[in-house]
């Protein structure tokens, strides 16, 4: 079996995972919406995380911080200045890439090709001209000595590669020259509210403070489903250190991380961590986790020990005391931050990644998504055999019984095979049937995704049931 992206898409669209954005305007490139069975999925990933992070630790607590920001926020946090892409144009197909991905799909392929020599060359060299002074002239170089040719035209027609910034401006009220951005990323309405946080919820270094929320950016490269998207959410923690604290407190984040995934049914061999032979200037360490996509290996979250810059940066763009004082040590410091930093929909596709399977069953080809239980859209299907009659209202009857726990969907139309297999595709772990001897003796069949294995069972024991399938 296969995973592509095609088929992750199409399955999405077919079942109502996800949508392109304002389709039937032809759609909004990079943007998507999420359907009936994708923002369960996604609420699901969003309240593991909250816990994880929130509810499991006394010392970590949340935010929801305004996407629009004083603008003075991004030039202290370094994006106004510094959050470019590099770009080149094909003058041949006219389409624009990011200059570092064109030679890392270079380095691929010499790896593929078996010159794996030549591949670390090109890397290093790679990585010597993202830290370069003059980064688009050491990335253009690269292009030109490698022959690296057009991805869609075949051709060597290169542009200067050029910045780019990658915020959303717009206009805030009606005066001019009141240019505001659209936040690139949710860490900056937690350092803003750093003191405000401490303060209110009496936490004292170490602490963290959560945030779930958009991000926006204007990607030019983005033709890769939800995995880069110009609207997407990030689950973002900064952890607050003494200064000296922050190697213990990056590896005991990693670790959490990693287990977090893990336990989402993500099989570890799927998943790797990336360090960052140089980190950016300000960081002392940074670590990804990537996953196997099936783009290939790529970034799932960053973790991400950032000293103290982005305090001290605050402080001295605002003018405001970022620093805290220790009274069991008597110092004053501006702390340490350690970042857990994961894109939400990129979790997602993971998971929807991580769930595809196609199998033959009794000679028919069916396609499953095996989620674990707990982030599963919905929880169990109820289906009477017959449309007439009274299984539809027994059946009903089990699934408004089920509703006041779990997310449960009813469906009475089409052959029973079919609504399997539609069950099957939208990864609902417990399928439950009303038939003839419901009515006779009181039970039902359920069937499990998984096993497909089917028994019956007293249909008020439905809950007790579903209760111990879901925590397997
Ligand atoms: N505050 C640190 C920060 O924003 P980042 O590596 O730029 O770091 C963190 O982003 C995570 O956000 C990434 O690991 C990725 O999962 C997600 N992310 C970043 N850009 C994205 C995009 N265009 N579309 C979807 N997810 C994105």
């Amino acid at each position: 079996m296969e995973r592509t992206l095609d088929k992750i898409t199409s399955l999405c669209k077919r079942r109502g995972f996800i949508f392109p954005s304002s389709e039937i305007y032809g759609g909004l490139g990079a943007v998507y919406d999420y359907g009936p069975l994708g923002v369960e999925l996604k609420r699901n990933v969003q309240e593991s995380w909250w816990r994880a992070m929130v509810y499991a630790h006394e010392n970590i607590e949340g935010v929801d911080a305004a996407i629009l920001m004083h603008p003075k926020v991004w030039k202290a946090s370094g994006h106004v200045d510094a959050f470019h892409d590099p770009l080149i144009d094909d003058k041949a197909s006219k389409r624009r890439y990011k200059a570092d991905q064109l030679i890392e799909g270079h380095i691929e392929r010499l790896r593929a090709a078996g010159k794996e020599d030549r591949a670390r060359a090109v890397h290093e060299r790679l990585v010597r001209a993202l830290h370069a002074d003059d980064l688009p002239r050491a990335l253009h170089a690269i292009i030109l000595d490698e022959e690296i040719r057009g991805p869609d035209s075949g051709a060597f027609d290169w542009t200067d590669v050029r910045q780019f910034n990658m915020m959303f401006e717009t206009q805030v009220g009606a005066a001019s020259g009141s240019t505001i951005y659209l936040r690139p990323e949710t860490a900056q309405g937690i350092f803003v509210n750093f003191h405000g946080v401490r303060e209110t919820a009496r936490l004292q270094v170490p602490f963290g403070i959560a945030q779930i929320g958009k991000a926006f950016r204007n990607e030019i490269v983005a033709r890769q489903f939800i995995f880069r998207m110009r609207e997407f959410e990030q689950m973002e923690m900064q952890y607050f250190v003494q200064p000296g604290q922050q190697r213990e407190a990056y590896e005991e984040w990693r670790q959490k991380r990693w287990q977090w995934h893990a336990g989402n049914g993500i099989a570890e061999e799927r998943l790797r961590w990336h360090v960052h032979d140089k980190p950016a200037h300000y960081a002392d360490a940074a670590v990804d986790i990537q996953y196997a996509f099936p783009i290939g290996w790529q970034e799932v979250e960053g973790i991400h020990s950032r000293t103290d810059f982005d305090l001290s940066r605050h402080q001295e763009y605002s003018g405001k005391k970022m620093a805290v004082f220790d009274a069991r040590e008597g110092k004053r410091y501006v702390p340490y931050v350690v970042e857990t930093s994961a894109g939400l929909d990129r979790t997602v596709l993971m998971l929807l990644c991580e769930a595809y399977a196609e199998e033959e069953v009794e000679g028919a080809r069916r396609t499953v998504m095996r989620f674990a239980p707990r982030i599963a859209p919905l929880k169990a299907a109820v289906f009477p055999l017959m449309r007439r009659g009274e299984m539809p209202g027994v059946a009903r009857a089990i699934a408004q019984e089920l509703r006041s726990s779990y997310h449960v969907f009813y469906d009475e139309k089409g052959s029973i095979g079919k609504r399997y297999r539609r069950m099957d595709e939208a990864g609902t772990p417990v399928c439950i049937t009303v038939d003839g001897e419901t009515l006779s003796d009181g039970t039902v069949t359920v069937r499990d995704r998984d096993t497909l294995q089917q028994h019956r069972i007293a249909k008020d024991a439905c809950g007790a049931y579903l209760r111990d399938a879901l925590q397997a």
